[in-house]
C-alpha cells in the first residue's frame, strides 16, 4: 500500500506545476484516453492533471487495497458492514439476474422479487384508482414522511423524473421543525391523501413525530378511516403494525439494505407511485447495468473505479478538501443533497475497519447546486478563490423540452464554458490585453491592478458526466455510479462505508436536552449550552 501512495506523492511532486491544458497538446487523443463510457453515460476526466503514469499508479493503489476483492465480497453477500454485522446487498434490489444471491446461505432473490411485485401492485392500484380511500375517492396526493435515506432518495428521484410523473402528486416531510409538516399538509386535502411513513428502523424521532401529526390530521378529517390513508416502509414491519397500519400496506426490507442505499426498494415507493412500475423497472435496470459494468469492465474503463480514483487523487494527493457537484440539469437539484448523505455519511469517518485511526483524509466536503444558478452565486470562489475545489459537472445531450431547445443549447454552452474556464483560466497577459481594450472604470485604479483582478489562475480540475437524456435508466446508472464511487474510496481508506455511528451522539444529547428545553434543570451542562437554553426559554441566564 505504502509504495503505491509514495509513487503517487512523487508523481504529484513532479507534475504539480504542470498545466492541465498542456496535456492536451502533448496527447491529441487525451479526451478518448481519459474518458470512459458505458451505455451512453460518459465520464470525462481529461480535465484533470492525471496522466498515464498517475492513472497506472492509482490503479495500482486500488489493487493494493483489494478493491476488486472487496467489490466481489460485497456483491456476493459477505459481511462487509462489520460494525453492524451485516451484508451490503442493495444491489440485489435492482439485480436483473436469475442467479441466486446468497446472504448467510439464503437466496434473497425470491423475497426481493415478491416485494417488488407487491409494491408494483399497490402503486399501480393507487395510480389507476383501483385502490381508493375508504370513502371511495382516488388518491390525488402522496405524502412521504421520512428523513435521511428514507427521504432524500425518493425526493431527489421524483424531482429528477418529473417528465415521467403521471401519478399522484408527491410531497415530502422530513424535518422535525413543525413548519415542515404544517406547511406541507396545509396545501392538501386529507380526504384524498395517502401518507407513507418511511423509516428503516421505525424509531427515528423526526419521522415518528411527523407521522403522529399526519395521523392526527387524517383522523380529524376522516376519523377511524385514517388507516386506509396510510402505508409504511420499514425494516421493522412489526413496529409499523403498532401504528394500526394493516399488513398489506406495510412494505419491508432487509437489514442488508442501508438507509442511504434504499431507494431501489420499498423506500422508492413514492418514485413508483409517481412514474409507474414500468419506468421504475427502467430505473432499476440502469442501476443493474452499472453494477455489471463495475464488476466486469476493464479497470481503466471502469467508471466507478476511475471516478473513485480521481477522487482519491484530488483529495489525498492534491489536498483538495471539498468537491462541488454541479448538475446542469435543474431536475437534479436535490442530487447534491442526496450525495451529501451518500458520501459524507458513508465515508466521513476516521476509524478504519480494524479500529486503527486513518492516516489520510477521508471524505471531502460534498456540496453543490444546479448550474447555471450556481454561476451567479459561488462560482466566483471556484474561479478565483484561494481554494481549489474539484468540480463534477453533469449534463444531458438532450432535454425533455424540444420546444425550448435554445434553453438547452445555452445550458450546454454554459456547462462547457465553466469547465473550460476552470482549466484554462485567463493569464495576466490576456487580462492586460482585455483591460487595454475595454478601458479603465471611473476612479483611480491602474491598468495593471485591474488586470490582476481580471486574471484567472485556471488549472482547476473538473470531471464531467454526460448522458443522452435524464431518463429513469440514466438516473439509475448515475446513482449506482455514485454508490460504487463511495465504495471504491471507502475501501482505499480502509473504512466501513456502511455504518453511521457518528450520528448517534447528537441523537442521544437531543434526548437528554429535551427535558431541559421543557424546563428541567440544566446545571450539569456546559456554560454555553446553559446560556443558550436560557435564551431560548425566554428567561434570563
Ligand atoms: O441518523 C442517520 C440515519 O440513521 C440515516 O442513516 C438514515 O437514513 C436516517 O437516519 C433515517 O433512518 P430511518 O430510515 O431508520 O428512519
Amino acid at each position: 500500500m505504502t509504495s503505491a501512495w509514495d509513487t503517487l506523492e512523487k508523481l504529484h511532486a513532479d507534475t504539480r506545476d504542470r498545466r492541465i491544458l498542456s496535456l492536451f497538446d502533448a496527447d491529441p487523443a487525451r479526451f478518448d484516453s481519459f474518458s470512459a463510457e458505458v451505455d451512453g453515460l460518459l465520464l470525462d476526466y481529461s480535465k484533470t492533471n492525471i496522466d498515464a503514469d498517475t492513472r497506472a499508479a492509482l490503479l495500482e493503489l486500488a489493487e493494493a487495497a483489494d478493491v476488486p476483492g472487496q467489490r466481489d465480497r460485497m456483491f456476493s453477500g459477505g459481511i462487509v458492514n462489520s460494525t453492524e454485522g451485516r451484508a451490503v446487498l442493495h444491489t440485489a434490489l435492482r439485480a436483473q439476474t436469475a442467479d441466486p444471491l446468497l446472504v448467510g446461505g439464503e437466496d434473497v432473490r425470491p423475497g426481493v422479487a415478491e416485494m417488488l411485485q407487491r409494491l408494483e401492485e399497490f402503486a399501480e392500484a393507487v395510480r389507476s384508482g383501483a385502490l381508493t380511500t375508504p370513502a371511495g375517492r382516488k388518491f390525488t396526493d402522496v405524502v412521504n414522511i421520512g428523513i435521511g435515506g428514507s427521504d432524500l432518495g425518493p425526493l431527489m428521484a421524483v424531482r429528477a423524473l418529473a417528465p415521467y410523473h403521471d401519478g399522484p402528486a408527491c410531497h415530502f416531510v422530513s424535518n422535525i421543525d413543525g413548519a415542515h409538516v404544517r406547511d406541507t399538509l396545509a396545501a392538501l386535502n386529507p380526504e384524498t391523501t395517502l401518507v407513507i411513513i418511511a423509516s428503516k428502523t421505525f424509531t427515528t424521532v423526526e419521522t415518528m413525530t411527523n407521522a403522529a401529526a399526519a395521523i392526527r390530521w387524517l383522523e380529524a378529517a376522516v376519523g377511524k378511516e385514517a388507516a386506509g390513508h396510510l402505508a409504511a416502509v420499514s425494516s421493522a414491519p412489526d413496529r409499523a403494525a403498532e401504528l394500526g397500519i394493516t399488513a398489506d400496506r406495510v412494505f419491508g426490507f432487509a437489514d442488508w439494505v442501508g438507509g442511504r442505499y434504499s431507494l431501489w426498494g420499498p423506500v422508492g415507493l413514492p418514485i413508483m407511485l409517481a412514474i409507474g412500475a414500468a419506468n421504475f423497472r427502467d430505473f432499476l435496470a440502469g442501476g443493474a447495468a452499472m453494477d455489471d459494468h463495475f464488476r466486469t469492465a476493464e479497470a481503466d474503463r471502469n467508471l466507478p473505479l476511475m471516478m473513485g480514483l480521481v477522487g482519491i487523487w484530488h483529495n489525498n494527493i492534491c489536498g483538495y478538501d471539498s468537491r462541488a457537484v454541479l448538475p446542469y440539469d435543474q431536475r437534479l437539484e436535490r442530487l447534491p443533497a442526496y450525495l451529501q448523505q451518500l458520501e459524507m455519511e458513508s465515508n466521513g469517518k476516521r476509524t478504519q475497519v480494524n479500529g486503527d485511526t486513518v492516516e489520510r483524509a477521508t471524505c471531502p466536503i460534498v456540496w453543490g447546486e444546479p448550474g447555471t444558478n450556481g454561476q451567479h452565486a459561488f462560482y466566483q470562489l471556484l474561479h478565483q478563490g484561494t481554494r481549489i475545489v474539484p468540480a463534477e459537472f453533469l449534463i444531458a445531450a438532450e432535454a425533455h423540452e424540444p420546444d425550448l431547445q435554445h434553453h438547452h443549447d445555452l445550458l450546454k454552452a454554459n456547462c462547457l464554458a465553466q469547465s473550460e474556464a476552470l482549466m484554462c483560466g485567463r493569464s495576466l497577459e490576456e487580462a492586460r490585453d482585455l483591460v487595454a481594450k475595454s478601458g479603465l472604470p471611473d476612479g483611480d485604479i491602474e491598468a495593471e491592478t485591474l488586470a490582476c483582478h481580471r486574471s484567472f489562475p485556471g488549472n482547476r480540475p473538473s470531471v464531467t458526466l454526460a448522458y443522452p437524456k435524464l431518463t429513469p435508466f440514466v438516473l439509475g446508472q448515475i446513482i449506482a455510479l455514485y454508490e460504487h464511487r463511495v465504495f471504491v474510496e471507502g475501501v482505499i481508506w480502509g473504512i466501513n462505508s456502511f455504518d453511521q455511528w457518528g450520528v448517534e451522539l447528537g441523537k442521544e444529547l437531543a434526548n437528554s436536552l429535551l427535558p431541559m428545553v421543557q424546563g428541567a434543570s440544566a446545571e450539569r451542562k456546559d456554560g454555553s449550552t446553559r446560556g443558550l437554553l436560557a435564551k431560548l426559554s425566554g428567561s434570563s441566564a
